[in-house]
């Protein structure tokens, strides 16, 4: 899909940018010369993977926030539209997991897993919505999950509810937006070789690789190749749907 004006001229909100998935879908965008805004909570994570990106060239803007911030996430989806004129793309990459047990799983880590996961990017979404409403037209490509689908196996019940939230929300978003021009899709990984699934699995990510039919992980560059898929022209028929990027895992 890496062509290197693909997305000459769009303006692109990648949530997560700092780490992992996020920081490659924001530098397969980059590839393609598009102008990216990257948001993440982590200040320093995110100049890091901006400024490699700002290195080669191109537009690329850093923007620190916690997505949980309503307040903070409509000022973004404001500064952007006032400074570029318009928003194309946005992508819901952020996230937060672990491996906590049922037994273990505290009322303060369940609420959090749901507010970063799926209220962070209703905030996100229903403040750029506002703006594609107003262009009649768009895209925004939520990073959703294959625990989502099958409850996860070593992820924690909050995250796998948040995840299966997206899908929900993906489908509902995609059918009210679709009279303006605008598309709703989502992109959901397989067990994928991050700092997220490093942290809370440690040398169990790679007892994953035997359960995978291509066998190996994925990787954060085939989330972003199914991430610019979506954004792109020969995906404009396309709403309210799942794209499963997992080596054949969700079959
Ligand atoms: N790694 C996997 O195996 C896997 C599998 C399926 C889906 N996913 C999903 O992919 C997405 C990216 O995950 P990753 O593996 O790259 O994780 P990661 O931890 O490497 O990156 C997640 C990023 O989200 C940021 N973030 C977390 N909370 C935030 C908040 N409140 N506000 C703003 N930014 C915040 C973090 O700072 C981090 O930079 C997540 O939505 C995750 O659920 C990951």
């Amino acid at each position: 899909m890496e062509n290197n004006s693909l997305f000459s001229r769009k303006v692109i909100i990648v949530t997560g940018a700092a780490s992992g998935i996020g920081r490659q879908i924001a530098r397969s965008f980059h590839s393609c010369s598009g102008t990216i805004i990257g948001c993440d909570r982590d200040a320093q994570g995110l100049e890091t993977a901006m400024g490699e990106m700002r290195a080669r060239g191109g537009e690329c803007h850093a923007r620190v926030l916690d997505l949980r911030d309503a307040m903070a996430v409509n000022a973004l989806a404001d500064e952007v539209f006032r400074t570029f004129g318009r928003i194309d793309i946005l992508v819901n990459c952020a996230g937060i997991c672990s491996g906590t047990s049922i037994a273990d799983m505290t009322e303060d880590e369940w609420d959090t897993t749901l507010a970063v996961n799926l209220k962070g990017l209703f905030f996100l979404s229903r403040a750029v919505a506002r703006v594609l409403i107003l262009q009649k037209s768009g895209r925004i490509i939520n990073i959703s999950s294959l625990a989502g689908f099958t409850g996860g196996i070593m992820s924690n019940a909050a995250y796998s509810a948040s995840k299966a939230a997206v899908t929900c929300t993906t489908k509902n978003f995609a059918k009210y937006l679709a009279s303006y021009n605008v598309t709703v899709n989502e992109v959901a990984p397989g067990t994928a070789q991050t700092l997220m699934s490093e942290a809370f699995l440690g040398d169990r990510l790679y007892d994953f690789v035997g359960k995978i039919p291509l066998g190996r992980l994925c990787q954060p560059s085939d989330v972003a190749a199914a991430v610019l898929f979506l954004a792109s022209d020969s995906a404009a028929f396309i709403t309210g749907q799942t794209l499963h990027v997992d080596g054949g895992m969700y079959t």
